[in-house]
């Protein structure tokens, strides 16, 4: 799973079939995308013709450009379009607008944009979020110079108390937040409760349903975290996850258009044409937008009804498998279709992320965090529904295996050192040092990315995050640098 060298030569054309082999060749050594045994980074209908339809449109409308929709008014159609599906979907009043962005991390940050610059008046803007919020509001934080307050979860329901939230808004707060559900343990926040707090002090509330927009409307008995709930300002849905449309398109709506205003862009300061956009990007492809209209009406709503619940079932038996297993848990009863596991102490998360992945399966380690346990996170979709029996044996298997090998056990100097290391100081050599200790250089001398990775893991887990930050930006740069 490491970049490769491409196999092309680029001082002369390549023929369309060198051209597709090297394509294909170079895909080999990526995740499936299909066939639902990835269980995050990819979500798979199972609906062969409708992927198909999905990337026709999606080819059709690649070069099409969504910097203006009076050039291209079929861009603009298929939006309000979308938009107006959603509002329906998620209990929207009829003023409700909405734009199409490039995925979740982009409605996020417009949401904190809009939240910012519809408050002028406050200098030090802040938003408020439990802790389980996604990371994608700490970069929009980082990137709009606004404060990202967080509240505690409570360690067995991972949901903040709405008076904790209440407690930490202040006269600079623009706007709170709540997740449906949290990526990292699938919960639903208490919607209600939070939107209540921001109504009561006139503060925006925008709910984070990226990954479960999608999913929740179709299931029965749930809190209420729609636009039905009166304080909620804004809510965020992916399309490119339980939409199961191709990448690079997510859904944010606003309650009224007045809302939305604050991440509208104008400029007419320049020589060139004015610039226009609702939207961080100017030019944008319209085949994500084309692909996600052709793929949500193939569908149909009906048709997503199904799906969600039969993924939902299919996360009910798991996790009902899941508390059978020896060694492993289910740290919280799902609201959606996300699984968080955890180990007892004869094993941990890490060596069963290994093992799933030699038996053909992607599960994703989450790092113990503010006291909360590691964890493993699966995010089941339509064609896993098929494979439960396949995906609980395997889990079975792995946790076997696991407390056989027991819990990778990180030498306590180097856990020591590690609490002690300043990130802020580490330069590339110290970096380079520390990758090295880390397992995470190759024999060639290059970074590189093992096959097994409990040991490095375990490591990351005993570090603090701000130096988990760095040693994974450290990775990311050096896999990532053109080579010599
Ligand atoms: C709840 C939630 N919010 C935001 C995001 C960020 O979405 P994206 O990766 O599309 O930017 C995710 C991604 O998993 C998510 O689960």
């Amino acid at each position: 799973m490491n970049p490769r060298a491409t196999p092309l030569d680029w001082s002369r054309a390549a023929g369309a079939d060198e051209v597709r082999a090297a394509l294909a060749d170079l895909r080999a050594g990526d995740l499936p995308t299909h066939g639902g045994r990835t269980l995050s980074y990819v979500y798979d209908s199972g609906m062969a013709a409708v992927d198909e339809i999905g990337r026709e449109a999606l080819t059709a409308f690649a070069a099409s450009n969504g910097l203006d929709p009076t050039a291209f008014p079929s861009l603009a159609s298929m939006e309000t379009d979308l938009v107006g599906l959603a509002r329906d979907l998620l209990d929207g009043p009829a003023s409700t607008v909405g734009v199409a962005t490039s995925g979740g991390t982009e409605s996020l940050v417009l949401a904190v944009l809009a939240a910012r610059d519809g408050n002028p008046q406050i200098t030090r803007p802040q938003v408020v979020a439990p802790e389980t919020v996604h990371a994608a509001v700490h970069k929009a934080g980082h990137l709009l110079g606004v404060e990202v307050v967080t509240v505690p979860v409570d360690p067995h329901t991972f949901r903040p108390d709405p008076d904790d939230m209440a407690a930490a808004v202040t006269d600079s707060t623009v706007l709170l937040l709540a997740s449906a559900p949290s990526y990292a343990h699938g919960v639903i926040d208490p919607v209600e409760e939070i939107a209540a707090v921001a109504a009561a002090r006139g503060i925006r509330c925008h709910v984070d349903a990226c990954i479960g927009g999608w999913v929740l409307p179709f299931l029965e008995g749930l809190p209420p975290w729609t636009f039905a709930v009166e304080g909620v300002t804004s809510i965020s849905v992916d399309l490119h996850k339980y939409a199961y449309t191709p990448k690079g398109i997510s859904l944010l709506l606003h309650r009224d258009p007045a809302l939305r205003r604050g991440h509208f862009f104008a400029c007419a300061d320049w020589p060139g044409y004015t610039v226009l956009n609702t939207t961080l990007q100017s030019t944008k492809s319209g085949g994500p937008l084309a692909a996600a209209w052709a793929v949500v009406h193939a569908i149909g709503r009906d048709g997503y009804g199904e799906l969600a619940r039969s993924v939902r079932d299919a996360t009910l038996q798991v996790a009902a498998v899941v508390d059978e297993i020896d060694g492993l848990r289910v740290v919280v009863a799902p609201d959606s279709t996300l699984l968080a596991l955890a180990t007892d102490e004869r094993c941990d998360v890490f060596t069963i992320a290994d093992e799933m992945g030699s038996r053909g399966w992607l599960v994703q380690p989450q790092m113990s965090f503010a006291g909360h346990p590691a964890t493993l996170h699966l995010s089941l979709c339509a064609a896993t529904a098929t494979r439960v029996e396949e995906l609980v044996s395997a889990l079975t298997q792995a946790s076997a295996e696991a407390v056989r090998r027991g819990p990778v056990r990180v030498d306590p100097q180097l856990a020591a050192a590690a609490e002690a290391l300043d990130p802020a100081g580490l330069d590339d050599a110290a970096l380079d040092g520390l990758l090295a200790i880390a397992g995470l250089v190759g024999d060639g001398g290059g970074v590189e990315v093992p096959e097994r990775m409990a040991e490095v893991n375990a490591l990351l887990d005993i570090a603090p995050p701000p130096l988990r930050e760095a040693l994974l930006t450290a990775v990311l740069d050096r896999l990532t640098r053109t080579r010599p």
